[in-house]
């Protein structure tokens, strides 16, 4: 495992909460990214103003 930050190696995966998630990463499938229960946070965002993670 390494850190990439470029959303390819899977290191800062987080569960997300709450919140929809603005996928940036290459890692995720479409169904996983419609899903939106886990974001790499090293390269993606949010599409809401609010975003719980379980850090
Ligand atoms: S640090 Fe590699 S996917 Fe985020």
């Amino acid at each position: 495992m390494h850190s990439c930050r470029e959303g390819i190696c899977g290191a800062c995966e987080v569960r997300v909460l709450e919140g929809t998630p603005d996928h940036r990463d290459s890692i995720l499938s479409d169904a996983e990214k419609q899903a939106g229960k886990t974001i790499f946070v090293c390269c993606s965002g949010s599409k809401t103003s609010r975003m719980v993670l379980d850090l």
